[in-house]
């Protein structure tokens, strides 16, 4: 029996089944590559699904993190701390909002439980205490807390754990008339991604958001994107809604964030910010002095390194070296940035996925019909280029 063997024997007999049994036991990485427990490489494609935007091992996190476990690892929010204050002044400088705070929590799920709760605030004190009505987008995906849950619009998931407590009105994503006649005035919030990721990476239409916007504005309901896979240069900019010059109320961020350490942000802008009161919400990690010291690294070395421009321009050439192969099952690419989903002409993407780590590269099944990419936004020409040359192959295996 292999090591990778006997530990997912273990897994199965201690972890719950929730997550099936995963294929491979990864046991380090560095940059874009990883290591399974026998020593066999992958290229890291997924970057645990949009997480590990630096990659593994990145000298920046590593220095930031050590640092500061050293210096101070915990205050609780007994305490203010320097990393966090910090951490909250550059993503309100990033959002290039005149007001704003933040909310720290520990995933995106939580970003998105203080973001239902920053709405129910806002709309006692601002005369909207009988909205009850939160309007969200089919197929879209917001965590699996039970708040989160309810916004979430894949049936399948929300469906075994409901009633919820929450009147959710779902309207086909991208449908600009459907989400205008849905918002009305019982509708507290409209809570959307700007491009949907655990459906299959599907870009909202070009003026969605703006008319998301129009929409709220008009029924007096708040806006909040849900950038948690899309944020922090996902898409090849700071935040994907910055392309259609929207502003939301509310934001959620978090995979990226941490760059593999677990942190989560809600960020009320305007008033927004101030919506919760002392005592009406809280965490003990959340805002973790090793977290934001983390974060702070992520967004440096974003900045520093110029990956904006480096995560746009890769993945317009990967989009159209992929899209160049001509292959019976390969239907299109879609996505923006270093997120992307490759659009296959059947329901083989469990075997697609296979095939790709047997050739040595670690993506993700999103969809029966769609394999995700989410690499690290550190990915090399050269590596993008040695999987779109690997890729005919890995087709030709997933068909047979
Ligand atoms: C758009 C979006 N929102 C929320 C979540 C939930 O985040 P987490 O798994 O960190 O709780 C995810 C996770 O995939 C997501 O993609």
């Amino acid at each position: 029996m292999t090591a990778g063997q006997k530990l997912t024997g273990r897994y199965a007999a201690s972890i719950m089944p929730n997550y099936g049994q995963p294929p491979v036991a990864l046991a380090r990485g560095e940059g874009c590559w990883v290591w399974d427990a026998d020593g066999e490489r992958y290229l890291d494609l997924i970057g645990g699904i949009a997480v590990s935007a630096l990659g593994h091992g990145h000298p920046a996190i590593v220095q930031a993190v050590t640092r500061q476990v050293a210096t101070l690892a915990h205050t609780s929010n007994l305490f203010v701390h320097e990393p966090e204050v910090e951490l909250a002044e550059r993503l309100l400088g990033l959002l290039g909002a005149a007001g704003g705070r933040v909310f720290f929590a520990n995933s995106g799920t939580e970003a998105n439980e203080a973001a239902l709760k920053v709405v129910r605030r806002f709309q006692d004190k601002h005369g909207g205490a009988d909205r009850h009505v939160i309007v969200a987008a089919e197929h879209g995906f917001h965590g699996r807390t039970r708040g989160a849950l309810a916004l979430t619009g894949k049936a399948s998931i929300r469906e075994p754990f409901g009633p919820f407590g929450l009147t959710v009105r779902f309207v086909p994503y991208g449908d600009e008339t459907a989400l205008r006649e849905a918002t009305g005035t019982d509708c507290a919030a409209v809570f959307l991604e700007p491009c949907q990721g655990e459906a299959g990476v599907v870009p909202a239409p070009g003026g969605y958001l703006r008319a998301a916007r129009a929409a709220c504005d008009s029924a007096g309901a708040l806006l909040v994107l849900d950038e948690i896979q899309s944020g922090i240069g996902r898409t090849g900019a700071w935040f994907a809604h910055q392309r259609e010059g929207v502003l939301p109320d509310v934001l959620t961020l978090a995979k990226g964030l941490g760059g593999g350490l677990p942190i989560g942000a809600c960020i009320g802008l305007g008033e927004c910010g101030t919506a919760l009161d002392k005592g009406d919400h809280g965490s003990t990690f959340g805002g973790n002095p090793v977290a934001c010291a983390a974060a702070l690294a992520v967004l440096d070395t974003i900045a520093a390194d110029g990956l904006l421009d480096h995560v746009a321009s890769l993945g317009n050439r990967l989009v159209t070296g992929i899209g160049a192969i001509g292959h019976p099952l390969l239907t299109g690419v879609r996505g923006q940035g270093l997120w992307l989903a490759i659009t296959l002409a059947g329901p083989v993407a469990g075997r697609a996925e296979e095939a790709c780590r047997n050739a040595g590269f670690l993506v993700n099944a999103v969809q029966p019909d769609a394999i995700r990419l989410a690499p690290p936004l550190i990915l090399s020409s050269a590596q993008a280029g040695l999987f779109a040359q690997a890729l005919p192959a890995i087709l030709t295996e997933a068909a047979r």
